[in-house]
C-alpha cells in the first residue's frame, strides 16, 4: 500500500491547475446509460472513482474510450445496447455513487437489479430517499438479499417528488430517472450543489428538458429519447478549496487556475475572517498568507451554499494552528470526525462532543505516522503535514487516490516537500 511522506515547513509558491469535479464526473458518466449515442465528457479527472464506475458501466454494456483531447483528458461513453441490468455488490460496494445507475437503467430498460451500497466510514448513508423518488415515478421496488429489484415495465411516469430533507445523491438520481419519464416531474427541496446544475446542463445538451437546477425546485418535462452530446465537466470546488487551505496552512502565495470561486464563497469568506489574503480572478483565486498566526473561526457544515462537509476536515487542519478556539459543527454526516485522533497524533488539541469539535489552536504541530480514514480526512492530514515540524507519513493513501488527481505532483510543483512511497519500499503497519 502506498504512503505519502510530507516534510513540513516549506512555503508554497506557484500555480495549481484544478481538475474536473469528481462528484460531477461520476454522475455525468451515469447519464451515458440514457442514450444509445455517444456522450463525450471533457475536462475529465482521472481518478480511482471514475475507474470504479467505468468498470460497472462496461459491465452494463457501455463502451468507454479514454483519450487526450485538446483541452485535456476526455472520456467517450456509448451504450448502444443494454448488455445487463444488474449492478453487482462487488462493483457497487467500491463506490456508493454507483447506486445511481439504478434510475437510468430503469428509465432505459424498464428494470434493474442493483446492490444496496451499505454504510461507509463517514456514516450509515441510507438510500431511502432515492427509492422513494423512484417509487413516486411509478417504479415497483422490492428488496431481497441486499439487492434492489426495480421494475417499470410500461416506463416511468412524471410525478411530484418532495424530499423531506436535502440529499445530493437522491436529487441527482431523481433527475437521471425523470428525464425519460412520461409527463412532468417536479422535484421539491432539491439539493442546490453546483454538480446538480452541471448534470442538468449535460442532460439538456442530450435533449432533456430540465429547468430550475441550482434552485430548490427542479422542473422536468419528460422526453421520449435522448441523444449524444459533448460536455465539459465543471471544475472541482472541493479540490479548489483543499488547495486553498493547503496554501493557507503552509504560507506563501499560490494561484489556483481553471476553476471558479463563486462555488466556494462560503469557504473563502471564512478564510478571510481567519486572516488569509484572498484575491478572486476570472479563472480562479490567489491565496496568500504571510507569517503570523491565523485567527480561530467557527464553521457549521450545511447543504450548498453552506459550508461544504467535504471541506470540513481540511478546514479543521488549518484551525489546529490558529490563535484561539474554533468550533466546528458537522451537520451532514454523523461520523465525519475520524481525522480528529489522527490530527491529535500530530499534536493538535481537539475535543469532540456529538456533532461538534472544539479545536484549541496550538503553536506548532510535529510530524508523525498517521492513517487516512476517508478521502477528505486523508487530505486534511497532508495539509497538517505541510506545516508540521519534521516528517509526516500518511498511510492508506488509496483513499486519497479516489478523489485527488496527481496531488503530490501539484503540491510539489509549488515547492512542497511531498513524495509518494510505493508499497514495496516500506512495510505497512
Ligand atoms: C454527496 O454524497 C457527495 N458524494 C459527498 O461527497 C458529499 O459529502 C455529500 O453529497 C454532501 O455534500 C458524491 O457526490 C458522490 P447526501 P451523497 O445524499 O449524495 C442522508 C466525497 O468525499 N441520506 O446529500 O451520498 C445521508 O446519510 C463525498 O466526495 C438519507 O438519510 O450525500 C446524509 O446524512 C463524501 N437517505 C445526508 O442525507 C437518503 O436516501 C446527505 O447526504 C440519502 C441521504
Amino acid at each position: 500500500m502506498d504512503r505519502i511522506a510530507i516534510t513540513g515547513g516549506a512555503r508554497l509558491e506557484g500555480e495549481i491547475p484544478i481538475s474536473g469535479a469528481k462528484n460531477s464526473a461520476i454522475k455525468l458518466m451515469a447519464a451515458s446509460l440514457l442514450t444509445d449515442q455517444q456522450l463525450r465528457l471533457t475536462n475529465m479527472p482521472r481518478l480511482a472513482d471514475t475507474r470504479f464506475l467505468g468498470q460497472l458501466l462496461r459491465r452494463l454494456g457501455v463502451e468507454i474510450v479514454e483519450q487526450d483531447g485538446e483541452g485535456g483528458a476526455e472520456t467517450l461513453l456509448t451504450m448502444r445496447e443494454v448488455a445487463s441490468t444488474i449492478a453487482p455488490y462487488d462493483l457497487v460496494r467500491q463506490m456508493r455513487a454507483s447506486f445511481n445507475v439504478l434510475g437510468p437503467l430503469l428509465a432505459r430498460a424498464g428494470q434493474a437489479k442493483v446492490s444496496l451500497p451499505g454504510g461507509c466510514t463517514i456514516g450509515a448513508r441510507p438510500v431511502d430517499l432515492h427509492l422513494d423518488a423512484l417509487r413516486a415515478l411509478g417504479a415497483t421496488i422490492d428488496l431481497h438479499e441486499g439487492y434492489v429489484y426495480a421494475q417499470a415495465a410500461r416506463g416511468l411516469v412524471g410525478a411530484e417528488i418532495d424530499f423531506p430533507f436535502v440529499s445530493v445523491g437522491a436529487t441527482e438520481h431523481a433527475l437521471l430517472a425523470a428525464v425519460l419519464a412520461r409527463g412532468h416531474t417536479q422535484i421539491r427541496n432539491a439539493a442546490r450543489e453546483p454538480e446538480i446544475g452541471d448534470l442538468a446542463d449535460c442532460l439538456n445538451k442530450m435533449g432533456a428538458r430540465v429547468s430550475g437546477a441550482g434552485t430548490a425546485t427542479i422542473e422536468i418535462e419528460g422526453v421520449d429519447r435522448l441523444h449524444g452530446a459533448t460536455h465539459a465537466v465543471l471544475p472541482d470546488r472541493i479540490e479548489t478549496g483543499t488547495f486553498a487551505l493547503a496554501a493557507a496552512m503552509a504560507g506563501g502565495e499560490v494561484r489556483l487556475t481553471n476553476t471558479r470561486t463563486d462555488f466556494i464563497e462560503t469557504l473563502l469568506s471564512k478564510m478571510e475572517e481567519a486572516g488569509v489574503h484572498v484575491t478572486r480572478h476570472n479563472d480562479g483565486v490567489t491565496i496568500k498568507r504571510d507569517g503570523g498566526r491565523l485567527r480561530a473561526v467557527e464553521i457549521e457544515t450545511d447543504p450548498y451554499p453552506g459550508f461544504a462537509t467535504d471541506l470540513q476536515a481540511q478546514f479543521m487542519a488549518l484551525m489546529t494552528l490558529a490563535d484561539g478556539e474554533s468550533v466546528i459543527r458537522e451537520t451532514i454526516f454523523e461520523n465525519r470526525f475520524m481525522h480528529v485522533p489522527e490530527l491529535g497524533r500530530l499534536g493538535a488539541d481537539i475535543g469532540v462532543a456529538g456533532g461538534e469539535a472544539r479545536v484549541r489552536g496550538v503553536e506548532s504541530l510535529e510530524g508523525a505516522q498517521v492513517m487516512a480514514t476517508d478521502l477528505r480526512a486523508s487530505v486534511s492530514l497532508v495539509i497538517a503535514g505541510l506545516a508540521a515540524r519534521g516528517e509526516t507519513i500518511v498511510g492508506r493513501v488509496y483513499h486519497l487516490d479516489r478523489g485527488f488527481e496527481r496531488l503530490e505532483e501539484k503540491l510539489s510543483a509549488c515547492g512542497a516537500q511531498v513524495r509518494r512511497i510505493k508499497g514495496e519500499e516500506v512495510e505497512d503497519a
